[in-house]
């Protein structure tokens, strides 16, 4: 069976300290989870090193990272440096590094890619904004996120990739995507990896559910068939909010 994972997206807050304080409360909150969803938790860069000690269990994810090994780009984190502080998953295709960094399919496959060869695990973001959605064309932009961001991925290496479903507009805005429209869209998700690889590959993928997620809707979205967890933002910022969520199951 497909793995349940709650992940926190802490975007760009906290500064170091209180972000270590933040990962240690997580950290002694998740001893006591009360079932076997695997946590994961996405600090700003500047944060890993550091987090990375003090976590247990709880595994360490980046925000985003280079397209490239290594060389002359200022400014960008490779995937090697994130494993050699400790990193197992990369938050890729955000919809904020879509909309405001400009990162299009064609650059996140091969992002995912160079993740991959390094064995880190892409948790790899789609998501529609309100108008693709008003418009009905919420599918089309899906599929083409999914087809084009993890074109050319093997069924094996599919084991190491988890999708992550963020409708745009509930990102932040305390919309969130009805349980209907969550499983909905995490159904169809599920019915392409079907198409673009096979059933076995699309039972085991664990496909996330983002935008609003909190301590009161947790439990109804998680209840969909093919909810299997969320990418938590805002409420990752509390300990209790976020474990609460993380015992919705
Ligand atoms: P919010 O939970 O703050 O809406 O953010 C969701 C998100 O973007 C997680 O990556």
């Amino acid at each position: 069976m497909r793995q349940k994972i709650v992940a926190g997206n802490w975007k760009m807050n906290t500064l170091l300290q209180d972000g270590l304080e933040l990962a240690k409360a997580v950290e002694e909150l998740a001893k006591s989870k009360k079932c076997d969803a695997g946590i994961i938790i996405a600090p700003p860069y500047t944060h890993l090193a550091k987090v990375s000690e003090v976590i247990g269990e709880v595994k360490l994810a980046a925000q985003n990272c280079a397209a490239e090994e290594s060389g002359a780009y200022t400014g960008e984190i490779s995937p090697d440096m994130l494993i050699s502080v400790g990193v197992e998953y990369v938050i890729l295709g955000h919809s904020e590094r879509r909309a405001y960094y400009n990162e299009d399919n064609d650059l996140l496959n091969k992002k995912v890619h160079l993740v991959l060869s390094k064995k880190l695990s892409p948790i790899y973001c789609c998501g529609e904004v309100l108008e693709e959605r008003e418009q009905g064309k919420l599918f089309d932009v899906i599929k083409e996120q999914i087809t084009v961001g993890l074109k050319g991925l093997s069924g094996d290496d599919m084991k190491n990739v988890v999708i992550a479903y963020e409708p745009v507009w509930a990102i932040g805005t305390g919309l969130t995507a009805s349980p209907e429209q969550a499983q909905e869209m995490h159904k169809f998700i599920r019915d392409l990896l079907v198409e673009m690889f096979d059933t076995t590959v699309a039972e085991n993928t664990t496909i996330l559910y983002g935008g609003s997620c909190k301590p009161s809707n947790a439990e109804e979205l998680f209840a969909n068939p093919d909810v299997d967890g969320g990418l938590i933002g805002g409420a990752a910022l509390k300990a209790d909010d976020f474990i609460q969520i993380v015992n919705s199951y």
